[in-house]
Parts: C-alpha cells; structure tokens; sequence
C-alpha cells in the first residue's frame, strides 16, 4: 500500500506547542496540521501534548479535548463519533482513516494529523468536497425506474438480489478511499474515484433499478471508470472494510458483458 506522507516542504514550519499539565502522568502528543484562510500565515504544525486521563480511547476524543480545553481555534468535522457519518475522516500516521474509529494506543510515538490528502483545505483538518459532491451527483445515485411500484407495498426483492448490495449500502462516503488513490490525486478534474465508483456500483446492482444502460453509458469514458487501475489503496483503508477496487472491476466486467 502506498502511504500518504505528509509534506515536507519548507513552507510547514513548526508552530506552537502546547504542554501537557504539570501533574499528568500518562502523555501523547499530537502534531497536528494547521491552516487558516483568515490570515496570510503559511500552514504550520502544532504540537499538543495531552493527559490521557482527561479524555477518551480514540482520536477524536483527543481532538474534542483539546479543542475543548486547550485550543478552541482547532477545526475539524465530525458529528457521530462511531464510524457512521464519515465526518471526521483525515490522515493519521499516514494513513486515511475515521478519528472516531482508530484508537489512540494504536499509534506509537507523537501522532502525526493532516488532512486528507490532495484536496484543498477549508481550514485545519477540514477538507473540500465541493468537486467530489458533484462527482457524486454525476452518477445520479437515486432508485431510477419507469415501472410504477406495487399499489398496495414497497418494490421487493428477493434474499439472493438484496445480498448483492451488501458491501456496497455500508459505504458512508467518507472518502478515505477517494484520497488514498494514486489514480484520482493525479486526475480528479476527470476520473470519479473510488468512492463514487463503489455508489455507482450500488446503483447498478440493485435489482429494482431499471436505468443499468444508461449508469454505464455515463461511465464509458477513458477516464471517468478506466483511470482505475487496480492499485488496491483504496481497498486497504477503508476504515469500513469495504471493497472499492472489486466494486469497480465488476463495474468494468458489466461494460464487458454489454458489448459481447
Ligand atoms: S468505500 Fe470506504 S473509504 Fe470509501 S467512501 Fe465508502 S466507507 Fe469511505
Ligand atoms: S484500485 Fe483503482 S480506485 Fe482503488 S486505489 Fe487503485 S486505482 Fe484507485
Ligand atoms: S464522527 Fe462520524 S464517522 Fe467519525
């Protein structure tokens, strides 16, 4: 898997650095990216070090405390602290990951934070998704079909057709995947990334779903599904354990079929 390493360039100078309590007894410290779009300062990276005592097990939770307690000008995302919204994605030791999901005793030595890689900064740990929300909204990912459902029940199915969307529903577009693909940092203004192929993927899928054709006419394009190719990253951080690389080969073996 290739690893994001953060930049290093002379731009990102070190910046303050906040000392644990003078009674704490069990420390970690955080480096953590910073940048402000309200002032005219190159980013930098602040260090925190923490009581552990004072917070709770995971990453987030140190975030919180120090944004609680130690520094209210630290900006990030996050809103249901247990892997379901996708908020608090960002890069931890190198790798994509959900803060509420990786535990803090996992890292060993000061915990290196950025944000996800290759996006633009809003501020802090904070990414832009404005391009990858309308990439997103390409795929149309909404049920499409000219059959009228049943007067009197939803549309069903049976066991075998909803099974094919399991791997596929858990996705939380997070984007941890999207931004660990070699493929989309060097062609995000055209190639969709894995996160929005694997929702592409659930739409083709699902069995009520009648607009198959015309998902893979919007695909067919030398960049948009092929610039994917088969490097694996994404598949090795998802922090839901899903697979966006296989979700986008059966994509492929569709395109494949329809023209046989
Ligand atoms: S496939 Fe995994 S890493 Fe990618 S957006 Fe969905 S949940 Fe996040
Ligand atoms: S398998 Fe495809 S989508 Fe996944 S990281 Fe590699 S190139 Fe990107
Ligand atoms: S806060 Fe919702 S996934 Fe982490």
């Amino acid at each position: 898997m290739v690893e994001f390493t953060p930049p290093q360039n002379s731009k990102i100078k070190a910046g303050k650095h906040y000392p644990a309590p003078v009674d704490a007894t069990r420390t970690k410290t955080l480096k953590i990216y910073r940048w402000s779009p309200d002032d005219a300062e190159n980013p930098r990276v602040d260090s925190y070090t923490i009581d552990l005592d004072k917070c709770g097990p995971m990453m987030l939770d140190a975030l919180i405390h120090i944004k609680n307690d130690i520094d209210s000008t630290l900006t990030f995302r996050r809103s249901c602290r247990e892997g379901i919204c996708g908020s608090c994605a960002m890069n931890i030791d190198g790798t994509n990951t959900l803060a509420c999901l990786k535990p803090i005793s996992e890292i060993k030595g000061d915990a290196k934070v950025y944000p996800l890689p290759h996006m633009d900064v809003v501020k802090d740990l904070v990414p832009d998704f404005t391009h990858a929300y309308a990439q997103y909204a390409s795929i149309e990912p909404w049920l499409k079909s000219e059959t009228p459902p049943p007067p009197d029940q939803e549309r069903l199915q049976t066991p075998e057709e909803r099974a094919r969307l399991d791997g596929l529903y858990e996705c939380i577009l997070c984007f941890c995947c999207t931004t660990s693909c070699p493929s989309y940092w060097w062609n995000s203004d055209r190639y969709l990334g894995p996160a929005v192929l694997l929702q592409a993927s659930r739409w083709l899928q699902d069995s009520r779903d009648e607009a198959s054709g015309e998902r893979l006419d919007n695909l067919e394009d030398p960049f948009r599904l092929y610039r994917c190719h088969t490097i694996m990253n994404c598949t090795n951080t998802c922090p839901k354990g899903l697979n966006p690389a296989k979700a986008i080969a059966e994509t492929k073996q569709m395109m494949v079929k329809r023209q046989s």
